[in-house]
């Protein structure tokens, strides 16, 4: 296999700017996408996008030189397109369309994962986001593999292909799945097969083994990857080949502990990163049964500055 191109999974209240930073430092990423901004009745003033995505002010990468696309979330043509083209002001290098969310309160108006119902849709909107801004901005979408059935994948590709993306992301459940079951990477293959641009696989990648026969399973070469960095954030340096082996719990801890100060140094308060640092602990748990036992034992404290210090002397001890 050659080297896979890996991508940073959107993931709302967890991979904001501050976490793609975190993230990004330790290599192995090559493109970020946004959580999304959601664009419902008004096109969305710059300051909006600016705040999802502050990386548009510093040429669209982070610190660290990763590139990092604004993800929208709509289903009106003429809104997303302007809001696309105020990004693209702003200084947005890329946009990528959201529809694969599949939250009631969202589907319900009309929002993320309800156009799968209507392909046709779909294309309507990339079509006018893709006349609204520069050939030279890359577009793109991302997509559930169906809303009920993952055979309606190839039709869903398709209609992000004649909107006029360049690339779309395939995450392997259907809309009626919520995060339930597993990821079908059949169907993404067979999505693949059924466009000419390049299509990410979605869903359930958490170590080489899975990317090894994802590639196999969609005949892909690019991988986006969410809760497996979550829980392993040396995932990306691991698929790439720039680590040999995981990471020891002690180094996740460690990276947690200077992720939640980078939190706290960018006015975050101490609840706000108490939640974020036990929401990545627990997807950390997961994976391993020591941070799991620092978890039960920790995961009392509501305040960064005693959560931290409780990891600390667990992980010294
Ligand atoms: C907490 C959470 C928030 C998410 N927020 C977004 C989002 O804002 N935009 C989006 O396109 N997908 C979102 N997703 C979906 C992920 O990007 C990804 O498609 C999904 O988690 C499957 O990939 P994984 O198995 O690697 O996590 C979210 C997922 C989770 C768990």
């Amino acid at each position: 296999m050659t080297a896979p191109i890996l991508l940073l999974a959107p993931m709302q209240g967890i991979t904001d700017s501050i976490f793609r930073e975190a993230l990004t430092q330790l290599g192995g990423i090559d493109t970020c996408v946004s959580v999304y901004a959601r664009v419902s009745h008004l096109p969305l003033p710059a300051h909006s996008l600016l705040r999802i995505c502050p990386e548009m002010a510093t040429g669209g990468r982070t610190r660290h030189g990763t590139a990092v696309v604004l993800q929208l979330l709509g289903s009106d043509p003429s809104l997303m397109a302007e809001t696309a083209r105020r990004a693209v002001d702003a200084g947005a290098m890329g946009i990528d369309l959201n529809f694969g969310c599949p939250v009631s309160r969202v589907n319900r108006h009309d929002g993320g994962a309800a156009l799968l119902e209507e392909p046709r849709r779909i294309t309507r909107v990339i079509r006018a986001v893709r006349d609204a801004v520069p050939s030279s901005i890359a577009l793109s979408a991302k997509v559930r593999a169906g809303w009920s059935r993952t055979d309606e994948a190839p039709a869903i590709a398709q209609a992000v292909e004649q909107g006029g993306a360049g690339w779309l992301t395939m995450h392997g459940r259907t809309r009626k799945q919520l995060y339930e079951g597993k990821a079908d990477w059949e169907a993404i293959g067979k999505a693949r097969r059924a466009v000419t641009i390049p299509v990410v696989a979605n869903g359930d990648i958490r170590s080489v083994e899975d990317m090894t026969r994802c590639a196999e399973q969609t005949g892909c070469e690019r991988f986006m990857i969410g809760r497996g960095a979550l829980a392993k954030p040396e995932l990306f340096r691991w698929l790439k080949g720039l680590s040999e082996v995981p990471w020891q719990p002690r180094h996740r801890l460690a990276w947690l502990v200077s992720y939640g100060d980078a939190c706290v140094a960018k006015g975050l308060g101490e609840r706000t990163v108490a939640g974020r640092a036990k929401a990545i602990l627990r997807h950390m748990s997961e994976v391993n049964d020591c941070i799991y036992d620092i978890f039960i034992r920790q995961r009392q404290h509501d305040s960064w500055l005693e959560l931290r210090q409780g990891i600390l002397q667990d992980t010294s001890a």
